[in-house]
């Protein structure tokens, strides 16, 4: 899982004039502002009359992710990129306001496995009408809908017109921002996985590995390369001793893949051009997935970004049996030593 920002849009539904919508959402963002620091949280307010949307007008069902439109382009990069949602809706007729469900309906894949808390507000039923009707449509665009809520009673929060709610409601903001950020990150595997390669066990994908995963890589790292350790006699083993920011460093120069399922990386490997050649290097796979296939499969990943090249190089310790027999059953041979350092150097011709 990344550790990286969250980045949440704040909607707010209500188009008419003089909306009490607008002072809502400014409040929430108000006092949501200090714990969305602490979250390590973007909060991006948007008010739906702002995008100007017409009622569908798509002919394409939008699983298809044909859009004709710049509106409904525009409005699939904003939700694209956004990793939850805050729903700041009135209830109209025991239900939530026309311009919401217009604007869900209008996107797929870009909703899916991204958590949705909802602040809602209205007479006696404080909007929870709208929140259940809201509930059972954004379950179909998997969206993940939140326990956590803000229901405002209107009469219990204007005073003399002006919008001021008191304390818990406050609280209880802060309850669904601290439940949202905890769901989305449970989520991330969910959204990477639609997008991603699939691996070769069930459940697994594969993709780029970027610096905000240097804690996972380090971990995996320190655990793979103790039985290289221990296997070849020496502690001088660079990956047993990398920081998170060296590994942070490599990550953003080298083209890395990892293996993931769940959340939890199960492999990896890196590739770098230099010269003619492609450099192949960290290959792992933790120890009790070994023996499946993941070593053999990630090295043919790697292999294919060599298209072109004169040679595919990599090294292991020289008393690495396991990893000597997969690089030569792979048809890599070794390498003249120009040192005794217990390194093996390999080498193979790309097939074309
Ligand atoms: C078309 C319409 C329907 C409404 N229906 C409900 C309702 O079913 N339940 C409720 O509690 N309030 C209802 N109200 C009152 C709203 O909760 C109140 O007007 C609120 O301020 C509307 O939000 P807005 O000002 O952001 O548009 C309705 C208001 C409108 C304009």
């Amino acid at each position: 899982m990344s550790t990286k920002r969250s980045r949440v849009l704040v909607l707010v539904c209500s188009t008419r004039p003089g909306a009490l919508g607008p002072a809502v959402g400014e409040w929430l963002a108000e006092t949501l502002a200090p714990s969305a620091r602490t979250l390590d949280v973007d909060l991006v307010p948007l008010a739906l009359g702002d995008l100007r949307l017409p009622f569908l007008d798509e002919e394409e069902h939008p699983s298809s992710g044909v859009y004709r439109n710049e509106h409904t382009r525009r409005w699939s990069a904003i939700v694209g990129e956004a990793d939850g949602f805050i729903i700041v809706t009135p209830e109209y007729n025991y239900g939530m306001p026309a311009t919401l469900k217009n604007a869900l309906d209008y996107l797929g894949p870009e909703w899916a496995w991204k958590p949705v808390g909802f602040v809602s507000y209205g007479n006696t039923s404080a909007g929870t009408r709208a929140v259940q009707h809201a509930k059972q449509v954004v379950t179909t665009l998997r969206l993940v809908p939140l326990g956590a809520t803000v229901a405002i009673r209107i009469g219990e929060v204007l005073e003399e017109g002006r919008f001021q709610p008191a304390a818990p409601l406050a609280e209880a903001a802060e309850g669904v921002l601290a439940e949202l950020v905890r769901v989305a990150h449970a989520l991330a595997p969910l959204r990477e996985r639609a997008s991603a390669v699939p691996g070769p066990v069930p459940g697994s994908y594969a993709r780029r590995l970027h610096p905000d995963d240097a804690p996972e890589v380090t971990v995996v790292q320190r655990c793979c390369w103790a039985d290289e350790a221990i296997a070849n006699g020496t502690l001088a083993i660079p990956p047993l001793h990398e920081s998170p920011e060296e590994v942070r460093d490599w990550l953003a120069e080298w083209q890395a893949t990892g293996l993931w399922r769940d959340g939890r990386l199960l492999g990896m490997v890196r590739t770098r051009r230099h010269g003619a050649d492609l450099e192949v290097g960290r290959l792992a796979v933790v120890p009790d997935l070994r023996g499946l296939g993941l070593g053999r499969w990630l090295l043919r990943t790697a292999e294919s970004a060599g298209e072109g090249c004169r040679r595919i190089l990599l090294s292991t310790g020289a008393a690495s049996s396991q990893n000597l027999a997969l690089y030569k059953s792979a048809g890599y041979t070794p390498l003249p030593a120009p040192t005794d350092d217990g390194v093996v150097h390999l080498a193979k011709t790309p097939s074309r």
